[in-house]
């Protein structure tokens, strides 16, 4: 049985852990969302959370009880979330993305609720068809990778405002939810966001993914080594998420 807190391998860290997914408004009522059900990240909110660590979990709106003693921030937006890791980051030792972040939001946000038949500045084009118009969303990690690259300095890369600078070795652990080309997908973003870990899983099996209790994942690490964990409790993912990185903490 295990102990809160006190003498656990992760005392004395700060840790962010981003989970749910982002909900992008169209309309007062509306939005554009994602499957995901915030298990497997409150699941390691909790986990690190039990190993002694300072936890921020910042959280899309996702159906589940906010983990007892850690420090909860719901967002709803792909900004609010990469806002919140932004305000968080500088010094934390660990960030783990288990979020689905929207990569795509409305590029207009109605004041009003869209109506059936309403005008065609709404999105309507007639003949029982609506259109809704989409921009990019920032790439929270991706823009970790790029303010970080090279001598280590945080360069001010992007629209959005600066990345502050960091304290120390940031430890960057991100998801990847595919449904085909599994290790080809996870080995090209692992390089891509420039990670310490990327734990991958099969959306499209029934015991691994959205909503489910358990997980089936491939961790792939920044050494090119990769792992096949058999199928597990999403409790028992987290703790071999943390087992990985608690080494790679200074
Ligand atoms: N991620 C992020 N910011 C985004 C989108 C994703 O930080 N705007 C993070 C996710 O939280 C996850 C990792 O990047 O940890 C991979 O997310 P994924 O959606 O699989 O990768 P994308 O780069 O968005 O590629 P695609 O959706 O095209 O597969
Ligand atoms: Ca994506």
């Amino acid at each position: 049985h295990k102990v809160l807190g006190q003498h656990g391998d992760l005392t004395g860290r700060r840790v962010i852990v981003t989970a749910g997914g982002t909900q992008e408004p169209i309309d007062p009522v509306r939005y554009v969302g994602n499957r995901s059900s915030g298990k497997m990240g409150y699941n390691l909110a909790a986990e690190a959370r039990d190993r002694g660590a300072h936890v921020i979990l910042v959280s899309g709106p996702v159906a589940l009880p906010p983990p007892f003693g850690v420090e909860l921030h719901p967002v709803d937006t792909a900004i609010q979330m990469r806002d919140a890791v932004r305000d968080f980051i500088t010094d934390a030792d660990a960030l783990i993305m288990s979020a689905a972040v929207a990569d795509f939001r409305p590029t207009r946000v109605a004041e009003q609720k869209i109506k059936k038949h309403g005008d065609k500045s709404t999105g309507q084009n007639g003949e029982g068809r609506f259109t809704i118009d989409l921009v990019s969303n920032p790439d929270i990690l991706g823009e970790l990778a790029m303010a970080l690259k090279g001598d280590g300095d945080v360069r001010d890369v992007h629209a959005g405002g600066s990345i502050p600078q960091l304290k120390r070795r940031l430890i960057r652990v991100g998801f990847a939810a595919e449904t085909e080309h599994l290790v080809e997908h996870a080995q090209e973003k692992l390089q891509r966001k420039q990670l310490d870990l990327l734990v991958a899983n099969d959306v499209s099996r029934s015991d691994s993914g959205f909503g489910t209790d358990t997980n089936k994942v491939l961790i792939f690490h920044a050494d090119g080594t990769m792992e096949d964990l058999p199928v597990m409790p999403k409790t028992g993912v987290a703790a071999a998420i943390w087992d990985r990185v608690v080494p790679l903490l200074g």
